[in-house]
């Protein structure tokens, strides 16, 4: 053991050295003994005084920025960040591994925005996809229409007759549905967190694929819910493995978003859909199904949402408008029967009270007019190409070993790096550096696996910003390789 600057590092562990050294700053910075403005020592120095190779300091130092804990500012050093997370009050080991996920994620974003880079990185659908021009007519003849009554309050069910549109769109997919049984709601992550918080309290468990949406795992993080992993397949959730969590871990909600999954673009077949509805009910367990992603579909038909196999009230299903429409106007839809519809519209109203009614009464215009038929079939042709053109890049361009199945539906290709090479987490800078971002696995997990995978919205970019932005993602890798990789066998210690 070498001790410098009361670092510890074992030369001999199995523990990569960089990540001995990323934990002890991390644990400096989450004890407070390293505060906003602290300097870390230069990587030469730091090296030099702990005996080993620069790299090893280069890579934790970079897995520390990818963890927003640090921020290098050119020819001034590298720094402690002002917005360390808060530190859960639980400290079981669930809360370690999920380091602050959404802290991430942020700085992640903030190193994607840098101009120059094409960022696969982010979970919106393209902007020139979006119906400015309908929005805008929609906009204006609701407040011809309606006055005031547009900017006002509304009812924290939702607009009425938006309820009763939706109501209408959910039974055309199959689903049994009642206006009354639909809330309006911020975007469907609005949705998401109202029925943890409906449903769930401080320490409950909610079982969820692994990996899963980030979001899912953000709100269990800030709600104290304990995200538990039921680990997945090309088809969903493993069914063998869900009754075994749900035995070992007595979860409150089953989280589960069959269709077009993101990250994995995976699709449960209908009979898995079953077989995980015979389980909830067995165990008397709500399932929470997130269908933001069902509609976008590139060459077939889906099964159907598990609300339209449910026949128990079992199942409490969102979806909405963000992927398919416009993100922006944030709103999103829960269906909900049974005792569950009253708490969940008393957590909405002490949520926000109301989701905005123009955006909502715009909205409804919008579906009345019967426009999202012939919106999605254009972004259907559009997205069913750009998938074509990633399929055809990552094969061209990502390293040889590098795996992902071709999704059918969704926004997003998920790939394996090759196992010799960086992690998702160490390459990252280097890709930035190349001009390119994508979203690092470990994000999407409930127990910090994933390292190898990265997600890649493809569908943000044109095939040909997509061809280059891949282009530049293989020689990140390349270069990194070059760059570390002799150094890294170098040195016996790593
Ligand atoms: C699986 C999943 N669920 C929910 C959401 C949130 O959607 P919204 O924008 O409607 O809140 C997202 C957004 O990325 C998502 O990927």
């Amino acid at each position: 053991m070498d001790t410098m600057l009361d670092i510890a590092i074992y030369k001999n562990s199995v523990e990569p050295i960089y990540q001995q050294l990323a934990r002890h700053f991390r644990l400096q910075i989450e004890s407070g003994r390293m505060i906003a403005g602290d300097r870390l020592p230069p990587t030469r120095d730091l090296a030099r005084q702990l005996g080993i190779g620069r790299i090893s300091v280069v890579n934790a130092y970079a897995q520390l920025q990818t963890d927003g804990l640090i921020a290098a500012h050119p020819g001034r050093g590298t720094f402690v960040t002002g917005s360390r997370p808060v530190r859960p009050v639980n400290t079981n080991s669930v809360w370690a591994a999920r380091n602050a996920p959404q802290f991430s994620m942020r700085e992640m974003t903030r190193l994607a925005r840098q101009s120059g880079v094409i960022a696969f990185s982010g979970g919106a659908p393209p902007e020139e996809f979006l119906p400015v021009e309908a929005l805008r007519q929609a906009i204006n003849t609701v407040l011809d229409r309606d006055g005031a009554a547009a900017v006002t309050y509304e009812e924290s069910e939702g607009y009425p007759p938006l309820r009763a549109s939706v109501s209408d769109y959910v039974t055309s997919l199959g689903i049994q549905c009642h206006p009354d049984d639909v809330l309006i709601t911020g975007g469907a992550q609005q949705a998401l967190d109202l029925v943890m918080q409906a449903v769930l309290s401080e320490g409950n468990v909610v079982l969820t694929g692994n990996p899963t949406y980030l979001g899912l795992l953000d709100i269990a993080h800030v709600r104290r819910i304990i995200p538990v992993g039921v680990p997945v397949d090309d088809e969903g959730m493993r069914i063998n493995e869900l009754e075994l969590a749900i035995q070992d871990h007595r979860p409150g909600l089953i989280y589960v978003a069959p269709t077009y999954h993101n990250p994995t673009g995976a699709v449960m077949p209908i009979h898995r859909r079953r077989q995980l509805l015979a389980l909830a009910n067995q165990y008397n367990i709500p399932v929470l199904e997130d269908a933001v992603y069902h509609e976008l579909t590139y060459h077939d038909t889906p099964p159907p949402p598990l609300k339209a196999l449910d026949d128990q009230g079992i199942v409490l299903h969102t979806s909405g408008f963000s992927k398919i429409l416009l993100p922006g106007t944030r709103i999103g839809y829960l269906i909900a029967d049974g005792f569950l519809r009253e708490r969940l519209v008393r957590v909405k109203q002490s949520a926000d009270v109301c989701t905005p009614g123009l955006n909502q009464r715009a909205m409804q215009l919008y579906l009345a007019n019967g426009l999202l038929v012939g919106h999605l079939n254009r972004v259907r042709g559009e997205l069913r190409t750009r998938c074509e053109a990633a399929c055809a890049a990552a094969k061209q361009y990502l390293p040889p070993g590098a795996q992902w199945v071709e999704p059918r539906g969704g926004l997003y290709l998920w790939v394996q790096l090759p196992d010799e090479g960086p992690t998702a987490a160490e390459l990252y800078i280097t890709a930035i550096q190349h001009g390119v971002a994508y979203a690092v696995g470990t994000l999407f997990h409930t127990d910090g696996g994933g390292s190898r995978h990265i997600r890649l919205n493809f569908a943000s970019h044109t095939p040909a910003r997509i061809k280059e932005g891949f282009k530049r993602l293989g020689e990140a890798w390349y270069a990194w390789q070059q760059q570390y990789a002799p150094a890294v066998q170098r040195t016996p210690i790593l």
